[in-house]
């Protein structure tokens, strides 16, 4: 396998309902996993694109959180319907999507 050039992490964390955390899981980040997957399907990008779910990222009360690298990227409040302006701008474009970037400071 090829190193990839964009790594992108979703988090997949959930808690129980009541969490004062919260979690992404509740916020749709299965959805969000699943699109991308079939993008990267779709593409066939494998070689140049890797889509990993992870554990909590941090910011919890910002999910479904979406972590881009090599650049460090951190989008927030991220839905399926997102992935693909994700995907052509940011992991394809190399243009990073400036409005579902999380705040500095926050991130
Ligand atoms: S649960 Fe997703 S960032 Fe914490």
């Amino acid at each position: 396998m090829a190193k990839p050039v964009k790594h992108v992490f979703v988090c997949s964390q959930s808690r129980p309902a009541g969490h004062p955390r919260g979690s992404c899981a509740e916020k749709g980040c299965n959805e969000v996993l699943q699109t991308f997957w079939q993008e990267l399907q779709k593409r066939n990008a494998y070689e140049r694109i890797a889509v990993t779910y992870s554990g909590c990222l941090g910011p919890c009360d910002q999910g479904a959180n979406v972590l881009v690298y090599p650049e460090g990227i951190l989008y927030g409040h991220v839905t399926r319907e997102d992935v693909m302006e994700i995907f052509d701008s940011h992991l394809v474009g190399d243009v990073p999507v400036e409005r579902l970037r999380v705040a500095d400071g926050i991130w």
